[in-house]
């Protein structure tokens, strides 16, 4: 974990309007300011040593139509913001879609791909979210692939089986530590509050960066960030960081408050 700096993300999924969105983000923006012993006013960029000061790297990925002004609200800080997801072509005749390099164009630095809601609920395959995570690499974003198996495949003993297919499918070509990080989220664990057990999110992450040594070599798996998603909260969130191979954490639920996610954040201290 000494290579890995940790990431903590959330991902605000399909919740927000203007008011409480920009709420929260300003009150994450003024937990990094406090955290960097800003102060609050403080809108220019940061120095580096400053930013370190920081206990990992933040990610807020809000709904679309969020993501300018949220850009703004945490604008001086270190907190990044990224897109939920993105269409795999530049432009085009996609009505409804959205493509990686429009997030770049406001202000993103990451998006996610291959959310297990997003592979249920539209039908994204490991060729899909390949696209996808290549989209995101060539218009200078941080691709967050997902992957994670049901509970029925866990039952059936399929796990480590399933999550090495969907890692090897779903992988962007090109991709490197500095490029892409993987996020395991059992999809039985999201939203449910029902968590893998410390040792049992280990050993996926443990086959995950063995999958991926055999992708980019053992040098780039090592250096890739695996995060862990799944009814990730404060009061769970440090045991499960503790984990060697366990390099952050994917938040959907407890990411929108700003005590909860804020209390992630300093569990990676
Ligand atoms: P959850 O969602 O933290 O609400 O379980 C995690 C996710 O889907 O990314």
């Amino acid at each position: 974990m000494e290579q890995r700096r940790a990431l903590i993300a959330g991902n605000w999924k399909m919740n927000g309007v203007s008011a409480d969105g920009l709420s929260l983000a300003e009150g994450l923006a003024a937990c990094a300011r406090r955290a960097s012993d800003l102060p609050s006013d403080a809108a220019a960029e940061i120095p580096p040593d400053i930013a370190m000061a920081l206990p990992c790297d933040v990610l807020v990925c809000p709904p679309f139509t969020l993501i300018d002004r949220v850009a703004k609200a945490v604008a001086g800080t270190r907190i990044a913001v990224g897109g939920q997801d993105c269409h795999a072509k530049v432009s085009g005749a996609h009505t409804g879609d959205i493509s990686a390099e429009m997030l770049k164009d406001i202000g993103c630095g990451y998006v996610i791909v291959g959310h297990s809601e997003r592979r249920a609920d539209h039908g994204e395959t490991d060729a899909v979210v390949k696209a996808k995570a290549e989209a995101g690499l060539r218009a200078g974003l941080v691709a967050i692939i997902c992957v994670g198996e049901t509970e029925a495949e866990r039952d059936a003993g399929q796990t480590e089986a399933v999550v090495a297919r969907q890692v090897s499918g779903s992988f962007a070509a090109g991709g490197t530590p500095e490029t892409v990080v993987i996020a395991y989220e059992p999809v039985w664990a999201i939203g449910t509050g029902r968590t893998a057990s410390p040792e049992e999110a280990q050993a996926v992450h443990a086959r995950i960066r063995a999958e991926l040594v055999g992708l980019i070599g053992a040098d780039a798996a090592g250096k890739m960030r695996i995060l862990y998603g799944g009814s990730v909260k404060p009061s769970n969130a440090a045991e499960l960081l503790r984990q060697p191979d366990i390099d952050g954490a994917l938040v959907g639920g407890a990411s929108l408050k700003v005590e909860d996610f804020w209390g992630i954040v300093r569990a990676t201290e």
